[in-house]
């Protein structure tokens, strides 16, 4: 499939826009679920291509998911089946290596493709390696695959070099089954690092500190909690709608978000120009009739600025008069979009980390590839300030982590369609219900 998003720019955007469940919170409690010995129902899970891959990944594994009603899904965990994951399913996802940490605790083994790098960059996980070797985990690399094992866990005290989403999540879900006590220090602070430690701790885990520095894990026997479980709401779908809002000087209500996690993106905003007003669970967004600023801004680990959300302020950047410059500290090539955003007429010098945007009256519409999830998203945002027609090819890469995302642009009155597939396979759009169509067999 070949999907592409064409968006006729120049329509402000106004209304009401409701955020769907955060991608990498789902992901990593769809993990976790591995150490559940009860039944566990997740309500809120966007249903996109990287929540239906990883309940491929893990229903291979033995895990029985079935889709309720919308966006809740039920969950039970009898044995597992199967101790490797294989690569067909995990190079689809990385996030198919937060298995590792779970697995390593559930059954005391794992084999996992080592996951790829990607167009942001290379992806390591020696963070990963370096927690749970700590935790009694003998790790080896062999043909592409990590294969771990572990007779018993035990706690342990890990300093992260760097503050990693992934490798905290990891260590974090490999420590509740450890024996004794586990300290993360230099801990990831994202939200989504919140959301999958109250998830387990719901299930019967002891964690502590979550979404501060140091987080204490207290090993338990075992997870035998049944729990349903809420995901927070996506902060970088709601940013992305912002954007959007504000790059076509449009007015709208975000609705169902929880403002303190977007707090970095609503002060950025506000500094660019933007007029923003915080509701409890609402963010209202508009432009001034005030010309934009230039900012300078650097992606950092939570509460700094989202490396998730540098692509789409980008796009923005393009049309604000004066010089920004974005520094992005998180990974070593996020700026390929730029290169798409030249095409477009935008003015972007790229050096290493550093992009130094000059802005210009407008941007014109062209063809464009998205080489990133986050990038598409950006290249829909220039789209929809754009003078003329843009064609974003690669849009699969957006469904990833955006659920019905031209529709509810449209709904916000942007002039916005899909491009159905040219050749084989299913008509754009249609849901290929492959993650779907797997559960239900199973389950018959
Ligand atoms: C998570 O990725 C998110 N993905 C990413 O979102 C997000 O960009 C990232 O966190 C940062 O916020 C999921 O949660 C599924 P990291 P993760 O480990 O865990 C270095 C999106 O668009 N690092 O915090 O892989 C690494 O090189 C995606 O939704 C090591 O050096 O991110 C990178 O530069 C994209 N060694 C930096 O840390 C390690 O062992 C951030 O990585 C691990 C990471």
């Amino acid at each position: 499939m070949f999907p592409k998003i064409v968006v006729c720019g120049g329509r402000p955007l106004k209304g009401r826009v409701r955020i769907n469940g955060a991608k990498n919170a789902a992901l990593a409690m769809l993990c976790g679920v591995i150490l559940a010995r009860d039944n566990v129902v997740i309500d809120n899970v966007p249903d996109i291509s990287d929540v239906r891959h990883i309940i491929q990944v893990i229903t291979h594994l033995g895990v029985r998911v079935s889709w309720r009603k919308g966006d809740t899904l039920s969950i039970n965990v009898p044995a597992l089946r199967m101790r490797e994951a294989p690569y067909e399913l995990v190079k689809k996802l990385r996030a198919s290596n937060l298995l590792l940490g779970p697995m390593l605790a559930r059954c005391g083994e794992v084999r996992i493709p080592l996951p790829g790098g990607c167009n942001i960059g290379a992806r390591p996980m020696d963070l990963h390696f370096k927690g749970l070797s700590a935790l009694g985990a003998r790790l080896s690399l062999d043909k592409g695959y990590v294969f771990a094992r572990a007779s018993r866990l035990k706690g342990a005290q890990v300093y992260l070099d760097f503050p990693s989403v992934g490798a905290t999540e990891n260590i974090m879900m490999a420590a509740c089954l450890a024996e004794g006590q586990t300290l993360i220090e230099n801990a990831a602070k994202e939200p989504e690092v919140v959301d999958l430690a109250n998830f387990l701790n719901g299930l019967g885990a002891r964690i502590f500190g979550a979404g501060t520095d140091v987080i204490r894990i207290e090993g338990v026997k075992e997870l035998g909690r049944s729990v349903q479980y809420s995901v927070i709401p996506d902060r970088i779908e709601a940013g992305t709608f912002m954007m959007a809002a504000v790059a076509t000087g449009g007015k709208v209500e975000i609705e169902g978000v929880i403002p303190r996690h977007i707090q970095p993106l609503t002060a950025k905003l506000r500094e660019v120009g933007a007029e923003i007003v915080e509701g409890e669970d609402t963010l209202l967004v508009q432009r001034t009739d005030e010309p934009l600023h230039s900012v300078n801004v650097k992606t950092m680990p939570y509460p700094g600025f989202p490396t998730d959300m540098q692509s789409q302020l980008m796009a923005l950047l393009s049309v604000t008069p004066g010089t920004s410059v974005i520094v992005e500290n998180i990974y070593e090539s996020r700026f390929q979009v730029a290169q798409e955003y030249r095409r477009m007429g935008a003015r972007i010098k790229v050096e290493g980390r550093v992009a130094i945007i000059e802005g210009v009256p407008r941007l014109f519409g062209a063809q464009v590839r998205a080489t990133d999830l986050r990038a598409g998203a950006g290249l829909v945002v220039a789209g929809l300030l754009a003078e003329g027609e843009t064609e974003v090819s690669g849009a699969d890469l957006i469904y990833r982590g955006y659920k019905d995302f031209e529709d509810r642009l449209i709904g916000l009155g942007a002039d916005i369609r899909r491009n159905n597939a040219v050749g084989s396979g299913l008509a754009f759009g249609e849901k290929s219900d492959i993650g779907r169509r797997n559960i239900t067999t199973r389950l018959e």
